[in-house]
């Protein structure tokens, strides 16, 4: 089941999002969160940021899984998504930092790190919410067109496209890695609870054939067609096309 809901202001978009993960947090033992990188979640990680502060909202029960990680970057490299999730979310809330956890990018790790990733997810007990955005393509963490619907998490090659949308985190285009380590498309529909957030014009067309569209590889997000529980938040621009 998909719902929709279409906000005007990013803070709005936020605090939608923010609410569930919230009662997510508040009513799990031990809440797993599924993390993903992009701008566009970071109102929602500013929203936890901040309810954290000002409303005691705690994290330390949690742990986190990001959806993905460059292949190749050097350890510390500030647009690594494990750099990335922290300066953007964890650090700035109470979670444990060893329980917030990314795929093995480094070129000597991509071999075995997919299964070891799948292996620690299942072990923590499944993700239990799994932010989401989605690409111009829509691609859903880095599963590009074409993606298999079985697949788990591996090493993906990114699109041009999705490296020229990506470039204005580096200096130029021939910085942006040419692969990912990325959950796999059945990595992500095991989530129990999806949040999927976009906006812009720039992703009308994607949210689009995600809702509306005939599920197909060559669009990875409408298979959330199929999942049992996405909310899908979004502002007027990208919701456009609906
Ligand atoms: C990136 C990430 C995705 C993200 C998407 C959109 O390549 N791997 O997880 O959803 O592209 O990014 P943004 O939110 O910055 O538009």
């Amino acid at each position: 089941k998909v719902e929709i809901f279409t906000k005007e202001t990013r803070d709005e978009q936020a605090r939608l999002a923010a609410d569930i993960i919230e009662q997510v947090v508040r009513s799990k033992t031990n809440p797993v969160l599924g993390l993903a990188t992009g701008s566009s979640p970071l109102p929602i990680y500013q929203e936890l940021i901040r309810r954290h502060r000002e409303e005691g909202l705690s994290f330390a029960h949690c742990s986190a899984f990001t959806l993905d990680e460059y292949v190749g970057l050097p350890k510390g490299h500030p647009e690594s998504y494990y750099e990335v999730i922290r300066n953007e979310f964890t650090r700035h809330v109470d979670i444990d930092d060893s329980r917030v956890s990314s795929p093995d990018g480094s070129a000597d790790g991509v071999e075995t790190s997919g299964a070891r990733y799948e292996t620690a997810i299942a072990e923590a007990g499944g993700v239990d919410v799994q932010i989401l955005g989605i690409g111009s393509n829509g691609h859903i963490a880095f599963n590009e067109p074409g993606s298999s619907f079985d697949s788990v998490t591996r090493m993906e090659e990114l699109t041009e496209q999705t490296r020229i949308d990506n470039a204005r985190f580096f200096d130029s285009l021939d910085q942006v890695p040419t692969h990912a380590m990325t959950q796999g498309l059945a990595t992500i529909m095991k989530a129990r609870k999806i949040v999927l957030i976009a906006s812009g014009e720039g992703k009308a067309d994607a949210v689009e054939a995600m809702v509306h569209g005939e599920v197909s590889q060559q669009w990875p997000a409408s298979l959330l067609q199929g999942h049992s529980d996405v909310t899908v938040v979004l502002d007027p621009a990208a919701s456009s096309k609906l």
